[in-house]
């Protein structure tokens, strides 16, 4: 196992009704601004309990941060952010406005430029505002960490930040807050935090039992509960270990003291920001062309993950991992979600584009031996056809 230090102060509120502790973890004479996106939490009733939730205190609220967050709409709540003395936000919503709200609270304190914030990975942040979530989606795990994703809509540029600055102070996970969610985002949600698992577990052996049992658990219990939460009608259990699943995924523990991969998220993230495909989708496609193209450098693990997960314990070793990788596959197929760039309508242009600005941000060594070069991962795309 790897040297580690982990750190995580984000407190979990779990459960129904948990909005109305928002009363007890905010300041009575904070001025908060409540973030939140386009119509949902407004025609959920999630904002109407919000503001009964705030009670007197002094609110402020931005509508609008958009799917895949943009500089340019965030910018616009840096400013109200300053010209009416802010000093707490609140994040109503997904993985967009989570992340939204982190690169406001860092933004507001920054001096200069605050794109040098993305420029810098989020290195450059040394204070951020105060903020606390309510969540509404679970998937990509912001709730309980310091990253964040933001799009520069003029360059189309995905750009990352990640400072201990902007770890939320609280979250609060009401599995309940998911009932109105469409069977795509939940499994976009399901595929989201599957994707996380992996990029931190499937890569090579360092003698983690425990961060590989959690992470199995993870999956497993991802495997389990994906059908019922996109196809059935909502129930409490599975919502719930969806959100526990999702936000555990992506806090930090499983990944302490592991190799980590992360190339198929960046090279995703490329696909997301040239033809605006859901993230979660993103990964489906490249994931399963990226194992396979990465079979020698990850068998170890594969066969683990395949014996472990799937319950694959027969056959010889390359058998076994074509097994696994088209489980996986089929898992994200049997969940709606589509695993082919044909099936976005995308050809090989597309993937000339994605090479290209993969080169332009300078993503040319990645995966967990920084072996994955602009030509490997034309190869992976060119089989993700
Ligand atoms: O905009 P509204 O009307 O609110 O609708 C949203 C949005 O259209 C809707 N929604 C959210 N909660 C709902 C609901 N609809 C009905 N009922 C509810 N309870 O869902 C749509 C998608 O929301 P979004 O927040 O965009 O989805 P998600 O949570 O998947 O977030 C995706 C973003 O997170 C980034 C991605 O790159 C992408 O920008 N990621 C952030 C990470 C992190 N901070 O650690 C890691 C991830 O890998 C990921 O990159
Ligand atoms: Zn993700």
């Amino acid at each position: 196992m790897f040297s580690f230090e982990f750190y995580n102060p984000t407190r979990l509120v779990f459960g129904k009704d948990s909005v109305n502790s928002l009363d007890d973890l905010l300041p009575s004479t904070a001025r908060i601004l409540v973030l939140y996106g386009g119509s949902s939490a407004e025609r959920t009733g999630t904002l109407a309990e919000v503001r009964h939730a705030l009670g007197d205190r002094v609110v402020f609220e931005f509508a609008g941060v958009e799917p895949n967050p943009t500089y340019e709409t965030l910018s616009k709540a840096v400013e109200l952010v300053r010209q009416e003395y802010i000093d707490y936000l609140l994040a109503v919503g997904g993985g967009s406005v989570i992340d939204g709200s982190k690169f406001v609270a860092a933004a507001a304190k920054f001096e200069g430029d605050s794109w040098n914030i993305l420029e810098a990975w989020g290195s450059n942040v040394v204070e951020a505002l105060p903020l606390g979530v309510v969540l509404t989606l679970p998937a990509t795990g912001s709730e309980m960490n310091n990253a964040a994703v933001i799009t520069k809509a003029e360059s189309k540029t995905k750009a990352l930040l990640a400072t201990p600055h902007v770890f939320p102070q609280f979250a609060i996970l009401d599995p309940t807050k998911t009932y109105t969610l469409p069977a795509r985002q939940l499994a976009n949600g399901v595929v989201d935090a599957f994707v996380h698992v992996i990029e931190q577990y499937l890569t090579y052996p360092v003698g983690a039992s425990v961060q590989d049992r959690f992470a199995e658990g993870i999956l497993q219990t991802l495997v389990e509960i994906g059908p019922k939460v996109v196809f059935e009608p909502a129930d409490f259990d599975s919502r719930a270990n969806l959100m526990m699943s999702a936000t555990l995924a992506l806090n930090g523990l499983i990944g302490s003291g592991v190799p980590h991969d992360w190339a198929t998220h960046f090279i995703g993230h490329e696909l997301t920001a040239l033809y605006e495909i859901d993230h979660a989708r993103t990964l489906a496609v490249i994931l399963p062309s990226l194992l396979n193209a990465r079979r020698e450098q990850k068998k170890a693990k594969l066969l683990q993950y395949g014996e472990r997960v799937w319950g694959i314990t027969t056959g010889h070793d390359e058998q076994r991992i074509d097994l696994a990788i088209s489980k996986t596959k089929a898992f994200f197929e049997s969940l709606g979600v589509k695993t082919s760039l044909s099936a976005y309508g995308l050809g090989t242009s597309a993937i000339e584009d994605v090479v290209a600005n993969l080169e332009k941000h300078r993503m040319t060594a990645l995966g967990e031996q920084q072996e994955i070069t602009p030509v490997v991962a034309r190869k992976i795309l060119m089989a993700s056809l």
